[in-house]
């Protein structure tokens, strides 16, 4: 095995208890009500929901029905049936993207977008001809709402932003852009990847037509859990066709909601995991949560900011983000950092290009990309200040 330049340079590799600072690719820890439910609906509801009327199934029915309940509250969505679970925001954007657009279709899209948004749409250029506008946005990746009204064709279908970038944690300003698109009469598809749970959603207020949210994130439940929101005026060809429980005359797949998402059995278990870090986070509130992410992004930022080379990506420290902070140590890879920082502080963070290249094309690191450092609701201001010094040693080290 190549020695990383640290070890070249005799620094030891020992384990240490983890510090956890990879939040936006994946939350934790999970509250404990997250383990309790999962372990519980194993031993008593693990039935095949929909499809039988025997108590355990109609037990599974219901942990779906909470979840959906428990996330119409969080979304101020109406209809619980609206919403159909997924096993990811990726599967939720591929739902809604192809089970949308047609032929000869126009998308406006943005250069913030991560590639679960970006590579379906090039598939659908490559097999359907659809056209794509990726509109561009500043270092800091802010999207001016006139740029998405200006970027509207009469064969326009779909407008589809990052409510927050995975990359520089800017925010979107998605009910400004709510109101262009329901002015234009063109549904709006948000990636809420990085801010449900951490940011206020409002459907309606936010004229937003599609919602693709992780479970595994903000909302503090296990991963292969997600889901879409479908406005009820829209309907979608299903990404999936197979067994409901329901309708089994018909070689159709039902309209009825959520059925017609749904084909297959779900992930019972892990959607009454999700319903426990929904209700975790309904009981927290969001704001809270989201504050007090923003201050220890905010000190975590300060601190960084000092250290010699050192360059944070995004928004200013004055403006909202969510708790994301990459940085580019001068003259450092990135990877190598990100090795460095778990082998030798035993803290995880993510390096490399996130699945996002038009976003680090927007932040000038096409070539280097960058650490990725996201704090969680459950991280400390000592996980914070080791950060701080760790990263400060490493610069020292590594230049020396
Ligand atoms: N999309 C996730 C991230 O940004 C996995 O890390």
């Amino acid at each position: 095995m190549v020695k990383s330049k640290a070890e070249a340079r005799g620094l030891s590799m020992k384990e240490k208890p983890v510090i956890y600072l990879d939040n936006a690719a994946t939350s934790w820890p999970k509250p404990p009500g997250v383990l309790e439910a999962m372990e519980r609906t194993m031993r008593e509801a693990a039935a095949n929901p929909g499809r039988g009327s025997h108590e355990m199934a109609v037990k599974a029915s219901r942990v779906l029905f909470e979840g959906r309940k428990a996330l119409s509250r969080l979304f101020r969505i109406a209809n619980p049936n609206d919403i159909a679970f997924m096993l990811n925001t990726t599967h939720a954007l591929n739902q809604a993207i192809q089970g949308l657009l047609e032929p000869g279709d126009h998308v406006v899209t943005t250069a913030m977008e991560h590639n679960s948004v970006r590579r379906p749409l090039e598939a659908l250029r490559r097999k359907l001809g659809i056209k794509i506008t990726y509109l561009p946005v500043g270092a800091d990746g802010v999207l001016n709402p006139n740029d998405v009204k200006k970027a509207i064709l009469p064969e326009t279908k779909l407008v589809a932003v990052t409510h927050s970038s995975n990359l520089l944690g800017t925010i979107t300003p998605v009910g400004d852009i709510g109101n262009v698109t329901r002015m234009a009469g063109i549904p709006l598809l948000v990636d809420a990847a990085q801010s449900a749970g951490v940011l206020e959603i409002d459907v309606e207020g936010m004229n937003i037509d599609l919602l693709a949210f992780p479970g595994h994130k903000g909302l503090m439940g296990p991963q292969g859990t997600g889901g879409l929101y479908i406005r009820p005026e829209l309907e979608l060809e299903p990404l999936m066709h197979g067994g409901t429980g329901s309708r089994s005359e018909s070689p159709e797949q039902p309209s009825t909601r959520p059925d017609r998402y749904e084909a297959g059995t779900p992930n019972t278990t892990g959607i009454a995991g999700l319903t426990a870090g929904v209700k975790f986070v309904l009981g927290e509130t969001v704001g809270r949560i989201h504050e007090k992410e923003l201050q220890l992004t905010r000190e975590l930022m300060a601190g960084l900011k000092e250290i010699p080379g050192l360059r944070i990506l995004g928004p200013g420290p004055e403006q909202e983000r969510t708790a994301i902070v990459a940085f580019t140590l001068e003259g450092i890879d990135p990877s190598e950092t990100a090795f460095l920082l778990d082998r030798q502080y035993g803290i995880a963070v993510r390096s490399g290009f996130h699945c996002t290249p038009l976003g680090h094309e927007s932040a000038g690191t096409t070539e280097t990309g960058a650490v990725r450092a996201s704090p969680g609701y459950f991280t400390e201001r000592s996980d914070i200040v080791s950060l701080i010094k760790a990263v400060q040693e490493i610069g020292e080290t590594l230049r020396t």
